[in-house]
């Protein structure tokens, strides 16, 4: 029985004051009869305090982005072990911003993957389309080669397969991030089911196993149709999370 998580991306926003003020609003609203897991993955300048801040809570915490280096000469750069030594668990790779405004191919959003692997780290493989990808109905060959991207990263298919299933799947179509046009629930299940379709035609237990996100506009209004679809098993929320209410009303409907 896969769980659910909600993740919260709160993208390059907040400040000492806010971050404080956000964690303490979501932890005094936490309920412990919930069973989904909760994650908050702050800027990464931000990840400490946040650890800090969460303590006692059932939050996990997570990085936005790592390098795909050890560390070294990489000015600016975050390295996973950095992020694992401030006790995050997840870190978000391939995220559309990173694919977009950063030039972050499939191969190098592999990279990353399996080094966040390496370091202990539960990678979140944000896959999706744009709006022209999806008018010109390609929207499965695009996700499938984000997908196949990390799975041909290793050895062969099973190990890549394997590893693979260690970490999360975010679909979020790019046209429905950060817009307010959120992906329909039947838009939303048919690709989240499709993934899982695919990934069971290789290893029925990956397919079955791994959590699947959905991405894109989530909000405390549509949350509950969402998560009510079989294939979607949680969501990564953008500007939702950044408002303590909105994002502890998600995690409310989740349970
Ligand atoms: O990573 C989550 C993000 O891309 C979704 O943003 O603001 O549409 O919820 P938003």
């Amino acid at each position: 029985m896969r769980k659910t998580l909600i993740a919260g991306n709160w993208k390059m926003h907040g400040n000492v004051a806010s971050i404080e003020s956000l964690v303490n609003g979501i932890k005094s609203q936490l309920d412990s009869s919930w069973q989904s897991d909760i994650l908050v993955c702050p800027p990464s300048i931000y990840v400490d305090r946040t650890v800090q801040l969460i303590k006692g809570s059932s939050i996990k915490v997570g990085g936005q982005n790592l390098s795909q280096q050890e560390q070294g000469a990489f000015t600016g750069e975050i390295s996973g072990d950095m992020l694992a030594d401030l006790g995050a668990e997840y870190v978000l790779v391939g995220h559309s911003e990173r694919r977009s405004l950063y030039h972050e191919s499939n191969e190098l959003v592999a990279e990353k993957f399996a080094k966040a692997l390496e370091k202990g780290l539960t990678p979140v493989l944000c896959v999706g389309e744009t709006l022209e990808q999806r008018e010109n109905d390609t929207t499965m060959d695009v996700v499938k080669g984000q997908i196949d991207a990390v799975i041909d990263f290793y050895q062969d298919k099973t190990a890549g397969l394997e590893k693979l299933g260690q970490g999360v799947i975010a679909y979020e179509p790019v046209w429905a991030i950060g817009t307010g046009v959120t992906a329909s629930p039947e838009q939303a299940q048919e690709v989240h089911a499709a993934i899982r379709h695919y990934l069971a035609e290789m290893n029925t237990g990956v397919a079955e196993e791994i959590q699947i996100l959905y991405g894109g506009s989530m909000k405390a209004a549509n949350a509950e149709e969402l998560l009510a679809q079989n294939d979607i098993d949680g969501g990564l929320i953008g500007g939702a999370s950044l408002k303590a209410d909105e994002f502890i009303a998600i995690c409310k409907i989740a349970g």
